[in-house]
């Protein structure tokens, strides 16, 4: 089967201050030490395979003192150009709110929303063709699923997350195309995973080391997947389904439980 890519629109944020300074999830221990280069030189490398695969990709200028604000898919969720701008729950993080709100102002989206219940974007509202599927366990709360589905006017599925280390949707679930997703069945409730058989009876289930590598962690663009290099059971089981997987090292912002997915947040309907 031949898979048809669609261009994107991206925002991303270069980790200039980019630090793991405290611990809000299990992959966080402040005591090891990061290295900036590599973390710049990872995203960069991500940044220049989007713009290879005929992407295009905004950038936000950082903000010191706000080390996790690389995970630019925290910061809202936008769709048909319409933004939920984040509520975070830990207040380390709680500033990148402002200045995803500013970002978004200042260029031209007319439709700006604060949530107003905890929301961290992306990293729990994917967008799955007509559908928002959304995580909640450890950061995003169900009332928030319901302002995203008001605010957006798309059916919204609760999904509950179970295990810490997969604290956010987008840590354990990827939409691969409008009616395909993988996940890891492992960080999901029982409820919850039979929700998304019945929803995707054919999505790819990753393995507990896939997820470890965080291969749930993933961009699509309906053709190209991009994920972490070490997720090779899901790169095997995305071939044989007609995908282009392409593996991307970003072991420096893992350290802070970020992958590639983490680092990118969909503009969808932008101008
Ligand atoms: N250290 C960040 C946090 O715990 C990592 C966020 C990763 N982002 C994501 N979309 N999963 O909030």
């Amino acid at each position: 089967m031949q898979r048809t890519a669609t261009s994107r629109h991206y925002l991303m944020v270069e980790p200039t201050y980019f630090d793991v300074e405290y611990s809000i999830n299990p992959w966080m221990h402040p005591e090891l030490p990061t290295y900036p280069k590599v973390a710049l030189e990872q995203w960069s490398a991500l940044r220049d395979l989007y713009l290879e695969l005929g992407h295009r990709v905004d950038v936000l200028e950082p903000r010191p003192g706000l080390p996790d604000m690389v995970f630019s898919a925290n910061g809202a969720t936008v769709v048909d150009g319409r933004v939920l701008v984040a509520r975070f729950r830990h207040p380390q993080r709680r500033p990148e709110s402002d200045v995803f709100r500013g970002w978004f102002t200042d260029h031209g989206f007319s439709v700006v929303r604060q949530a107003q219940w905890t929301n961290e974007g992306e990293g729990d509202c994917l967008t799955a063709g007509a559908r928002i599927l959304a995580g909640s366990g450890f950061r995003t709360t169900p009332e928030a699923h319901t302002e995203i589905q008001e605010f957006l006017g798309l059916p919204t599925v609760t999904l509950t997350l179970t295990d810490p280390r997969y604290y956010h949707l987008d840590t354990a679930l990827a939409v691969l195309d409008d009616d395909l997703i993988m996940y890891s069945p492992q960080a999901f409730s029982a409820d919850s995973v039979r929700r998304l058989q019945e929803l995707y009876p054919d999505a790819i289930t990753a393995s507990a080391d896939d997820a470890e590598a965080f291969g749930l962690n993933a961009v699509s663009d309906g053709r190209h997947v991009v994920l972490p290099h070490g997720a090779t059971g899901v790169i095997a089981q995305l071939r044989e389904r007609g995908f282009e997987p392409i593996g991307v090292d970003m072991s420096e912002l893992q350290k802070a439980g970020g992958g590639p997915k983490c680092c990118t947040l969909e503009l969808r309907g932008a101008a």
